[in-house]
């Protein structure tokens, strides 16, 4: 790595969680993602919800799945491949919403397990919540399966009921950098023998969007390109507040942003309305990327208007995390980890990820 690009680099990872330019960020997710109500109320009716929704068992066994909220582009297509799958395996299949609020994600946890659910499987509203709920879990001996958002390895160690189904988020990353290294000029449009970008960032707590934060970037410095970050806007994984904030980048900076680089494609999708209504051509003028291969991102790979995006495979990922909690199920052995690949999407590729969400 050359010496001032590592710099570059270390001056924008030092400060990254402040984001590389330092004033605040517009973020309607920023108030989503306050403390979690301490009322019962919403703990309560979501209890008595997913009370209500779980009936008798069928031959296969009962499956209760926590996502951390609904409302989440990714995660929506996850959660209806998680469905259709389990399903497919002849189980009975409750899929709860936490809203985003980890207090009511533990309610729905304990109602599962009062119901007496043959396995759990578990997408963390907070990835800092992970003791709390493997301490649960492992006190009601229910096998769980843990899913997106990867707890540390003495998590993972603590209840050996217990497995992470996932994907590597700096290969992601990796794979990010490696689509800008691929374009004509390598990302640097303005040939100032540097490359000048922006990050839209996921939930900070996120390890997806830490790693693809820093390692989308150690791709173009390990290749020897000089960096420079403009700003690292904190954007939780939502097209608006990603779509206000690049806004703002385009008015700002103007020609200086070579690259929008973005955490999901949720963001990119937000980013290139942005981009469009500024007058700007992706492919030309500023390079944009994104990762999860939303069929709506996808398109716009296939049309030109995105530089590319990493598919985050949701229908591997539900199958790993449905034939785990089969062999649970069942009593078999399991793995502590299956892992999925990403995979990188571009203009030569894209038609065969078109798939509907
Ligand atoms: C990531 C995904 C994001 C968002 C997030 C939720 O893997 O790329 O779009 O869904 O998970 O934790």
């Amino acid at each position: 790595m050359k010496k001032f690009a590592a710099l570059a680099l270390a001056g924008c990872m030092a400060v990254s969680l402040a984001a590389c330019g330092g004033s605040a960020s517009t973020s309607t997710a920023a108030s989503e993602s306050t403390a979690p109500a301490e009322s019962t109320s919403a703990a309560e009716s979501a209890a008595e919800s997913a009370a209500e929704s779980v009936t008798e068992a069928t031959q296969g066994g009962k499956v209760g799945v926590c996502i951390y909220k609904f409302d989440d582009a990714f995660m929506t297509t996850y959660r209806n491949a998680l469905q259709e799958i389990l399903e497919g395996k002849g189980y009975e299949v409750t899929i709860v919403d936490g809203n985003n609020d980890q207090a009511k994600q533990n309610e729905q946890i304990n109602t599962f397990i009062t119901q007496g659910v043959d396995a759990l499987i578990i997408n963390p509203v907070m990835t800092s919540a992970a003791d709390q709920i493997i301490s649960t879990v492992k006190g009601a001996d229910v096998p769980t399966v843990l899913i997106n958002r990867e707890p540390t390895a003495d998590q993972m160690s603590a209840y050996d009921k217990l497995v992470y189904v996932g994907c590597d988020a700096a290969q992601s990353g990796t794979f990010q950098g490696e689509l800008i290294l691929d374009t004509e000029n390598k990302g640097d449009i303005n040939g100032d023998g540097k490359i000048t970008y922006i990050m839209c960032k996921g939930d900070p707590e996120n390890i997806d969007a830490q790693y693809r934060t820093e390692y989308s970037i150690k791709a173009l410095t390990d290749a020897g390109k000089e960096v420079e970050c403009l700003y690292e806007y904190l954007d939780n994984w939502d097209q608006t507040t990603a779509q206000q904030d690049v806004a703002n980048a385009l008015s700002q900076y103007g020609d200086k942003i070579e690259v929008v680089f973005c955490n999901n494609d949720a963001m990119a999708l937000g980013a290139l309305q942005s981009i469009q209504q500024a007058g700007r051509t992706v492919g030309k003028d500023v390079y944009l990327v994104g990762v999860d291969a939303l069929v709506e991102a996808v398109q716009n790979v296939v049309d030109g208007n995105m530089t590319g995006t990493v598919l985050n495979d949701d229908v591997g990922q539900a199958t790993k995390a449905a034939e785990a909690t089969k062999l649970f199920v069942e009593g078999k052995d399991v793995e502590k980890y299956y892992w999925v690949d990403y995979v990188k999407v571009t203009k030569d590729n894209a038609s065969q990820y078109l798939k509907e969400d």
